[in-house]
């Protein structure tokens, strides 16, 4: 293992996508930014400069953060922003996986431009664990594109109570491909992948997009799942997948169709919301190097193949999907599920109202003149103005926050039948704490004021197994025991199925204060989320490590 040093520089940059120019917030001027690489085992150290004008944080989406949680990332949960003109080295330790994760900015949703992939290599000398090995891998990574200014969008979907306004594209590697009606000025917008017949190739996805879950398919090109999170799973084989923001997987496509065409790589919404939502579509393009005289074919003349993707509302191609991703559970890569639980929670996820006296500004577009909140167990989390980790850190959670998040939801629920008039959500700053060491049972329940939505619910500073999942009320004294406590999926973001519910399980053996949230930047602004408390163990390397010197401060 090694240490592995990188600088981001946080800045603005001119940038130029659907013949429109505006200044983003990225680093070092990329947009996505920069990859990190690192193999399993190693220590990154990043430092980060921000030269932008807004508050700044940098949280590494899924790296566990082993005891190293001044480090997570997620501003006023693990630390206060780092100013403009100030920094913060993160530093930490990659334990336990292998595979892609990302970063991203979190504060605000500054993450729209602030983001790139994380890859992580197997120890040297380790092989993966499926064949055949990879000749190439390429990181693919979704984004969610607005013409207009970034902080104007944030400020709109704040302030009216209602959605955000809808993205202008997709992106594939940060580019929006030819479906989109571009000027000629934007001809270049397209990413493609150039492969040699008869090769693997290893893509890493990643879903980075604000607000949407997403389709993919490549035309006549199966699809091989080998990781999701950063985690080993069972090969299968797939003509489409669907990835939720927050979410990567790594998937192989081997090059053995017709070289004298051209394939068609589609991302699309899947959602099954009422109202408007971006329904365009993201297109890269794989093309055939012509290996015989070792140039590539002149590739405009042939013909250009499209893969069908689901319905765009289809969740039960979604859930035939999740239920077939499986854990290894192999010798090398055993699945530690908790096999007994020493606590149990039971959480509504999803949206509900605030009486529209609350709205400070514009409009309420919620129904009968209300305000949309998204609650879990009916708390809307308002984010304190210091961190949550430091207060805990030093015993001063007064006036900061409650450690009184309930177990259970605080009104009844249904969501057969009429949808639960889910009004007047309350807002608080609430954690639920958790002895070292305990195993955990979560069940998680969809409900709406409007309908059924998927909610991609994201757990920071753990991986969990995903135990269970079905479709209307959960049953406790049924469902359990159709739990997989063999080999179920092991990731750190998981989809609350629309209109259903999700069991996962995980062990609290990490010291420190864990966020959980929706990963719809719309659903995380109404309070969609939560975080935990994990207390010290009695073992010294069972404590987390006091702060360090140059974290920023409030
Ligand atoms: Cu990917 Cu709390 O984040």
């Amino acid at each position: 293992a090694v240490t592995r040093k990188y600088q981001f520089d946080v800045q603005m940059t001119s940038v130029t996508r659907l013949c429109s120019t505006k200044s983003i917030v990225t680093v070092n001027g990329q947009y996505p930014g920069p990859t990190l690489f690192a193999r399993e085992g190693d220590h990154v150290e990043v430092n980060v400069v921000n030269n932008s004008p807004y508050n700044m944080t940098i949280h590494w989406h899924g790296v566990r953060q082993l005891r190293s949680g001044w480090y997570d990332g997620p501003a006023y949960i693990t630390q206060c922003p780092i100013q403009p003109g100030q920094s913060y080295v993160y530093r930490f330790t990659i334990t336990g996986q292998r595979g892609t994760l990302w970063w991203h900015a979190h504060v605000s949703w500054l993450r729209a431009t602030v983001h790139g992939p994380i890859v992580i290599l197997p120890p040297l000398g380790v092989p993966y664990p499926f064949s055949p090995v990879p000749y190439k891998e390429v990181p693919l990574m979704f984004g969610e594109w607005w013409k207009n200014d970034t902080e104007a969008v944030i400020a709109q979907a704040l302030q009216t109570g209602g959605g955000p306004n809808i993205s202008d594209a997709f992106t594939m590697n940060g580019l929006p491909g030819p479906l989109y009606n571009v000027c000629s000025s934007a001809k270049g917008e397209t990413f493609k992948l150039k492969v040699e017949p008869g090769k693997t190739y290893m893509l890493r996805l990643i879903n980075a997009a604000l607000n949407d879950e997403l389709f993919f398919a490549v035309a006549n090109h199966t699809l091989t799942v080998v990781d999701v999170d950063a985690l080993y799973v069972k090969p299968f084989a797939v003509e489409s997948l669907v990835i939720a923001p927050g979410q990567t997987s790594n998937v192989l496509l081997t090059a053995n169709n017709n070289p004298n065409a051209r394939y068609y790589m589609l991302a699309r919404p899947y959602t099954n919301t009422q109202g408007t939502f971006d329904n365009t579509t993201v297109a890269g393009i794989l093309e055939y190097e012509d290996t015989s005289n070792g140039k590539a074919p002149s590739t405009s003349s042939l013909p250009i193949l499209r893969p069908t993707l689901p319905e765009i509302n289809d969740t039960s191609v979604v859930s035939n999907y999740t239920a077939k991703l499986r854990s290894l559970a192999s010798a090398e890569y055993p699945a530690s599920v908790p096999q007994q639980v020493d606590r149990e929670f039971f959480f509504t996820v999803g949206l509900g109202t605030h009486p529209c006296q609350s709205l400070i500004n514009g409009t309420c577009q919620g129904p009968n003149n209300t305000r949309f909140a998204a609650s879990i167990n009916n708390i809307s989390f308002v984010l304190p103005t210091t961190a949550l980790l430091q207060s805990h850190y030093t015993g001063m959670s007064n006036g900061v926050y409650a450690s009184n998040f309930p177990f259970y939801p605080l009104r009844p629920w249904n969501y057969t039948g009429t949808p639960p008039n889910n009004t007047n959500v309350m807002n608080g700053t609430k954690a639920l704490v958790l002895p070292f060491g305990v195993a955990v049972e979560l069940v998680m329940q969809d409900t709406s004021i409007l309908g059924a939505e998927s909610h991609p619910l994201h757990l920071h500073g753990f991986n969990f197994f995903v135990v269970g999942q079905g479709f209307g009320n959960y049953n406790p004294s049924s469902d359990p025991a159709k739990f997989n406590l063999v080999d179920p999926v092991e990731r750190n973001t998981v989809g609350v199925p629309a209109g259903g519910w999700v069991a996962i399980r995980f062990r609290a053996d990490n010291p420190g204060v864990w966020f959980m949230h929706c990963h719809l930047e719309v659903h995380m602004s109404w309070g969609l989320k939560m975080a935990w408390v994990v207390l010290d163990g009695a073992r010294p390397d069972q404590k987390l490590p006091p702060p360090p010197a140059d974290l920023p401060k409030c």
